[in-house]
């Protein structure tokens, strides 16, 4: 997988691509990352990057030519090779789709994404229309640039990159890889300042422990994200574990009105 990230301020990226599993992976040759300078493709004499909105207002607005000029270059780096098909060009915006695991999975399945990082008021609105195939935001919510989002989608993604992770099942039971919330995880101590860890997990009883998880992730799924549910898939055992929980919780309500 290669990220080729277009940004005003590559020094941005310099600590967080050179830590942990993504230093990792870069150095095992299973992504790799070009940063380019958008003030590079300007040919103006003072490298102009960003001018006034028409009609007024206040704030810059990142002009279009040197990331036109940007991405038809990276474009036509021949390591793309002819036959293949042109990389998804990502506007980060906040007025994009939501990114979701399911987004950071279809995207994972591209050799290459090139990542376009605004700032200030935004990019020219002729960068979205003609030049990004895709538009992603990644919450509702407004950061200064798109950097801390093209790195959220680097992380994502790289994680479901085959090798990357030395579980190879891990990212199937990550919160909201299989639409649901993931179980609790506990390591040593067995008792810690009192608390103890679920008698089930010392057990030894490999099926049990199975199960256990999953009832965890369905608990925990449906006291924060109910909303997850409905799109999850559910077996028959599932859905009575989550009826019992419903019965359950209007026990506690009987009792409780009846306490009044
Ligand atoms: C200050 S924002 C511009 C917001 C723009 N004026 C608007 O209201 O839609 C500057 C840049 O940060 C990035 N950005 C900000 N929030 C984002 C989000 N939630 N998701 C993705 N990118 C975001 C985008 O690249 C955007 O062009």
């Amino acid at each position: 997988m290669h990220f080729d990230i277009l940004t005003l301020f590559p020094a941005f990226f310099e600590s967080p691509l050179s830590q942990s599993i993504i230093k990792r992976a870069r150095e095992a040759g299973l992504i790799s990352i070009a940063l380019h300078n958008i003030r590079d493709y300007a040919t103006d004499k003072h490298r102009t990057t960003d001018d006034t909105p028409y009609g007024g207002g206040g704030g810059m607005i990142m002009k279009p030519e040197p990331i036109f000029a940007a991405v038809e270059a990276i474009l036509e780096d021949k390591e793309l090779g002819t036959n293949r098909p042109s990389p998804p060009v990502i506007l980060l915006s906040p007025q994009g789709r939501l990114f979701t695991q399911k987004i950071a999975r279809e995207l994972s399945r591209h050799p290459r994404l090139i990542l376009i990082c605004g700032h200030y008021e935004g990019v020219d609105e002729r960068v979205r229309q003609y030049l990004a195939t895709d538009e992603i935001s990644i919450g509702d919510y407004v950061l200064t640039g798109g950097e801390a989002p093209a790195l959220v989608i680097v992380e994502a993604v790289t994680r479901l990159v085959p090798g990357v992770l030395g579980d190879p099942g891990a990212p199937f039971e990550d919160s909201h890889a299989e639409g649901l919330l993931e179980y609790p995880h506990y390591t040593r101590p067995p008792v810690f300042r009192g608390h103890k860890v679920p008698e089930v997990l010392l057990s030894g009883d490999h099926a049990a422990v199975i199960r256990w998880r999953r009832q965890q992730a369905l608990r925990r799924t449906w006291e924060r994200r109910p909303d997850l549910l409905s799109k999850a898939k559910l077996s028959e055992a599932d859905k009575a574990f989550l009826r019992q929980l419903e019965e359950e919780r209007e026990e506690l309500r009987f009792a409780n009105e009846s306490n009044l």
